[in-house]
């Protein structure tokens, strides 16, 4: 079944063309994120005015790609929430007017779900259930993934998201945003022992907490004086940010029996936490899945994979689909 994909959630405008929702055919991403840095943040009026001016096109260049036309797609699976209200009503209209001019069944996606769908474009063979470290710039959770119909969230961050920490100690150490594939490249020449940032384990549990590092990070950056080397500031950082993420994933795994993780989401491209937990896994004998960094960051490829499942049931949502701003991934 050949699925185009939609994504508008946030500051990326993306189509794509996926097979059985696993075959990747063609993935554009238009990355607005040049335009939001001079504002360090995305600024959501002009994200939703330019997915209007961009999502056409890149609809037509995903096709192309793809070496397809409208004609041959079977389905349309769009990001309806959560996100920037404006910016997924870009999409979901574009989507349900696709739909309603070619009569094609729509879904709508959960766009957590679309990054933890990622996982089966990388590994088509990975079986349930798996645990997910879902780690981006807005969510920061561990999941039991039982089946596509099942899953169970065991852990989240109680406030700030692991990406959202990348971002705010980068914009505090005068780096561009976003600022997470900055730390990552600096940190990659740094010593990650070199300052004892905290990290919080709060128990057994499997939620995540990110404030108290954040605000470590501000301290040591107003007393240092720009004294240490930035590389090692980044490098510590990112220990402190990916070892609790790590720890608990693991062991998530290993209370639940599961034999599979995945990981997902923006600050799955971080190198850090793909080496860290590639040794654990190795460790641990858990088999271990992390997509490439262009289905880890927003792509419809994801939420392609993502409506698969229903799709092929021959599901659909009616065209009142809606949008939210928010909703939890269960
Ligand atoms: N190499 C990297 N290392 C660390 N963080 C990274 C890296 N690459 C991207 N990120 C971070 O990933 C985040 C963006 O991820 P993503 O696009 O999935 O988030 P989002 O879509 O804004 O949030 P959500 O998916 O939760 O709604 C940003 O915080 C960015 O800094
Ligand atoms: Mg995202």
């Amino acid at each position: 079944m050949i699925i185009l994909g939609i994504e508008t959630s946030c500051d990326e405008t993306s189509a794509a063309v996926v097979a059985d929702g696993t075959q990747v055919l063609s993935n554009v991403v238009a990355s607005q994120a040049d335009l939001h840095a001079r504002w360090g943040g995305v600024v959501p009026e002009v994200a939703s005015r330019k997915h209007v001016e961009r999502l056409l096109p890149v609809i037509f260049e995903a096709l192309e790609s793809a070496n397809l036309s409208l004609r041959a797609v079977e389905g349309i699976a769009v990001t309806n929430r959560p996100g920037l209200i404006g910016a997924l009503l870009i999409g979901v209209t574009a989507a349900k007017a696709l739909a309603y001019g070619w009569k094609l069944p729509l879904v709508g996606v959960h766009h957590l779900e679309g990054h933890l769908y990622s996982n089966f474009l990388a590994a088509p063979d990975l079986a349930f259930p798996f645990i997910c470290l879902l780690v981006s710039g807005g969510h920061t959770e561990i999941v039991l993934v039982e089946s596509h119909e099942q899953r169970r969230s065991l852990g989240r961050t109680r406030d700030d998201a692991a990406g959202e920490c990348f971002d705010k100690c980068a914009r505090l150490m005068g780096l561009p945003y976003p600022g997470g594939p900055h730390i990552d490249r600096l940190a990659a020449s740094g010593d990650p022992q070199r300052i004892a940032f905290p990290r919080a384990w709060l128990g057994d549990s499997f939620d995540f907490s990110f404030s108290g590092l954040k605000t470590a990070a501000l301290r040591f950056l107003e007393t240092d004086g720009g004294r240490t080397p930035q590389e090692d500031v980044a490098a510590s950082f990112q220990a402190a940010a990916v070892e609790p993420l790590v720890r608990k994933t693991i062991r998530a795994a290993q209370t639940t029996g599961v034999r599979s993780v995945a990981v997902a989401g923006g600050v799955a491209a971080n190198r850090g936490l793909a080496q860290a937990m590639r040794q654990a896994c190795e460790e641990a004998g858990l088999r271990l899945v992390i997509p490439p960094p262009s289905l880890c960051t927003d792509n419809a490829a994801m939420i392609a994979a993502a409506g698969a499942p229903r799709l092929l049931r021959g599901e659909s949502d009616p065209l009142s689909l809606d949008s939210f701003a928010s909703e939890p991934v269960g």
